[in-house]
């Protein structure tokens, strides 16, 4: 798609329906929820909305392991209520985007039931099955990311299938055109109803490799370089493609371990273009590594470097997405900001990121700036990632220090049910919530921070109004300072206006210089979350962007 493409400018709500709203009373939120709540994202300043999964499932990882790609999980509600939602939507010039989940399916899906009844059955090579290595060995070393080793073993064929996620995430073999052919007609079932796109998920992960050796030189998460990036990912993603292109759609794909110059290869406009945009990591990793669960201390460095590369990488080639959360991430105020400075540091946040060039997602509850929720157990997080993460970290680090990194970790802190208002249950349920509301949603909600036009959610309708203006869309970006460890700034242009974007990342007040060309008369603030400005002063978490305007 071209310079222009639609999508371009647009701010996208991110809904993790489970915990976003219970239309039924039933505890669970669901497609009703959502038709309620249509004209408050719109109000929010949203162009569109991206569901993670809301098909059948038997949410062993809650929707991102599928039984049926063409129907409604019954909790959420049914096909004639999601139609209703993507009218309703439509009607008010929102657009939406489905998660396709193709890597992987759930052990419940009839594909994969037909697969393991035996090797001659027409859906067995819908999954990837091996013999045996030697006796009773795996057919390599490959560890899973959810749930032990990669492999499992099957007594009805005797083989073992690939699951790279949990065990009931067996997964497709791409490599059979029938799946591919069985890929694109869930793609066009969908675009016939009218949705605008899709969310592929670990779309890196869907070729593997032609021969399954073993993996020697990862110490653990074996075989992820194996599997990331495989042999016949652009042929596959290029098929993908061209169904896209038969609908004024967008295919955003999910990519784990990815840098530029590789994204490049798959984003980059033009000719052989298979993705319109992706969700990379490098910038969610400043206080991890490799994964969320092994904590680093912040390092704005690192995450300003992130963001930097991204920028200058994709300029005049590709398009940038822009996230902070999501529904496997913990929350952003807790990770990057500091909850004691809860409104300042969130509305920091907010603008360092909205503000670059791109596509912009925010993620329910991101809003009014959630933050994580302390459990007690790690059962009692309902995450089955994490609770991987703890097995391992547990034995390595032992359990005091493994839970405190899957407390702070973990995904549970962004599925907790969204902060309506301050009613019980946070006006999330008449009933009874499916998970843990956040005991701060009298401090934290969505009711109150509407009426108080100070607020972080009000500060994020005017950065959401504000993206709309080309500086935002199409100017160029210059990180200034990149070697300053607690301030980010950064400068947009485009033709005569000029936009400087300065935060604090300090708890303390801190000294700055700001650059003479800001001193003019001409400059206008147009966003801080202080009353006062300092020329040389930032107050703890501060945020200044100053707008110029240069005559021609
Ligand atoms: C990425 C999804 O965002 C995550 O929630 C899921 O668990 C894995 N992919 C496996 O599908
Ligand atoms: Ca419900």
């Amino acid at each position: 798609m071209a310079r222009d493409a639609w999508y371009k400018d647009m701010n996208f709500y991110q809904i993790w329906i489970r915990s976003f709203k219970d239309g039924n009373g039933d505890g669970i939120g669901d497609l009703m929820g959502v038709y309620e709540k249509l004209d408050y994202i719109k109000s929010l300043g949203m162009d569109g909305i991206w569901f993670s999964p809301i098909y059948a499932s038997p949410n062993e990882d809650f929707g991102y392991d599928i039984s049926d790609y063409y129907s409604i999980h019954p909790d959420y509600g049914t096909m004639d209520d999601f139609d209703k939602v993507l009218q309703a939507a439509h009607a008010k010039g929102l657009k939406i985007i489905m998660d396709l989940v193709i890597n992987h399916t759930s052990d419940k899906h009839p594909w994969f039931i037909e697969s393991c009844k035996g090797k001659d059955n027409p859906y067995h090579d819908y999954y990837i099955w091996r013999p045996s290595r030697k006796k009773n060995k795996r057919p390599n070393n490959w560890d899973s990311l959810f749930e032990g080793k990669a492999w499992e073993y099957n007594t009805q064929t005797g083989e073992y299938y690939l699951h790279l996620f949990s065990k009931g995430q067996p997964d497709l073999n791409h490599a059979n055109p029938k799946v591919r052919e069985e890929i694109k007609k869930i793609m066009r079932f969908w675009l016939d109803k009218g949705v605008d796109g899709f969310r592929e998920d670990v779309i890196t992960f869907i070729s593997k490799p032609d021969t399954f050796v073993n993996d020697y030189k990862m110490p653990a998460v074996k075989g992820l370089f194996e599997y990331s990036f495989g042999p016949h990912l652009l042929e596959y993603l290029t098929e993908y493609r061209q169904v896209a292109l038969e609908y004024d759609c967008f295919l955003l794909g999910e990519t784990p371990i990815m840098a530029p110059n590789r994204a490049l290869s798959l984003i980059a406009e033009g000719e052989g273009q298979v993705l319109d945009m992706m969700f990379h990591f490098q910038h969610m990793q400043a206080d991890c590594f490799m994964t969320d669960f092994i904590q680093r201390p912040f390092r704005l460095k690192k995450m300003k470097r992130a963001f930097s590369t991204w920028q200058n990488a994709l300029e005049g080639k590709a398009w940038n997405t822009l996230y902070l959360e999501n529904h496997d991430h913990s929350r952003i105020i807790s990770r990057y900001g500091d909850e004691f400075y809860h409104t300042e540091s969130g509305k920091m946040l907010a603008a360092m990121y909205l503000l670059q060039k791109g596509t912009a997602f925010v993620y329910q509850g991101q809003e009014i700036g959630m933050t994580n929720v302390y459990l007690e157990n790690i059962e009692d997080y309902r995450d089955i990632q994490l609770k991987n993460a703890f097995e391992i970290g547990r034995k390595l680090i032992g359990r005091v220090k493994a839970l405190e990194y899957a407390r702070k970790s973990s995904r549970g802190s962004a599925r907790t049910p969204v902060h309506w208002n301050n009613e019980r249950n946070a006006g999330f349920t008449e009933g009874t919530p499916w998970f843990d509301v956040n005991p701060n949603y009298a401090k934290i909600n969505i009711a109150d921070q509407m009426q108080n036009t100070n607020s972080l959610w009000h500060f994020y309708r005017k950065l959401l109004a504000y993206r709309k203006k080309p500086v935002i869309r199409y100017g160029t970006y210059t990180e200034m300072n990149p070697k300053d460890r607690k301030i980010y700034m950064y400068e947009r242009k485009y033709e005569n206006t000029s936009v400087l974007v300065i935060c604090s990342f300090s708890k303390l007040s801190r000294k700055y210089k700001l650059p003479s060309s800001y001193h003019e008369g001409s400059s206008e603030i147009v966003f801080n979350n202080y009353e006062t400005v300092s020329h040389d002063k930032l107050s703890p978490y501060q945020v200044l962007v100053i707008e110029k305007t240069t005559s021609v």
